[in-house]
């Protein structure tokens, strides 16, 4: 499958400020810096889709892009599909104060829960590190919201190959602490496109199955 455009349409500050919920949705989030930005604009085959930065923080708004694609089950023009992709704000930087952190959780927790046509929401995690508090917390805070998630370890190129592995394995093992069946996970780089087709893959089986 592949994305054949996609382009920005609306940065929101709550989610009932956002588009009409009147197609399904896939929204990415993850610690800040994480490369949320980046991993969209790899995936949309985009430079500057998505505002990227080298400072943390710089997404600040939910926002909204549309993408037309063709699912491969399909080869004909005009059964394209029209989804909404999600560039969401990240958690955890350093230098935010304690009034915007809350204004954040309450502005993603908002979105998280009541976004009624949000299909799956992309996880990141950085694969350089080991499990971190911050990423566990937040997804398990998606475990009681029901919310249907997968994973993405991203900036696979910064790493040698057995690191992302050692990285990767000790954070699924933290997880089974809580979760009786392991997510999803992909491992991804917005440099040398690792894990596009696969994730891409992934979209389109979420466009098959027709319930949230
Ligand atoms: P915020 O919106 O600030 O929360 O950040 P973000 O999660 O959207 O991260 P962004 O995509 O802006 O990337 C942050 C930095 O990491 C930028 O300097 C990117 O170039 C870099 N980066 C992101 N993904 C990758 C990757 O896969 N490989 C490498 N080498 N660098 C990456
Ligand atoms: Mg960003």
């Amino acid at each position: 499958m592949n994305i054949v455009e996609a382009k920005y349409l609306i940065s929101s500050p709550s989610f009932d400020k956002c588009p009409a919920p009147d197609r399904p949705e896939i929204a990415f989030i993850g610690r800040s810096n994480v490369g949320k930005s980046s991993l969209i604009n790899m995936l949309c085959g985009y430079h500057k889709l998505a505002k990227t930065s080298a400072t943390p923080g710089k997404t600040q708004l939910i926002n909204h892009f549309e993408i037309t694609f063709l699912p491969s089950t399909s080869r004909k023009q005009g059964e394209e599909v029209r989804w909404y992709l999600v560039d969401l704000p990240g958690y955890g930087y350093a230098k935010t104060s304690q009034r915007s952190r809350r204004r954040w959780e309450q502005m993603i927790e908002g979105y998280i829960r009541k976004r009624e046509n949000l299909r799956n929401l992309f996880v990141l995690i950085d694969s350089r590190h080991e499990p971190q508090k911050i990423d566990l917390d937040f997804i398990n805070r998606l475990g009681e919201w029901r919310t249907p998630f997968v994973l993405v370890f991203t900036k696979a190129d910064k790493n040698k190959p057995l690191a992302t592995t050692k990285n990767v394995n000790s954070f699924m093992q933290a997880l089974q602490r809580s979760w009786d069946e392991p997510p999803v996970f992909f491992v991804s780089s917005a440099l040398t496109k690792q894990g596009r087709d696969e994730i891409l893959n992934y979209v389109n089986e979420l466009n098959k199955t027709k319930i949230k």
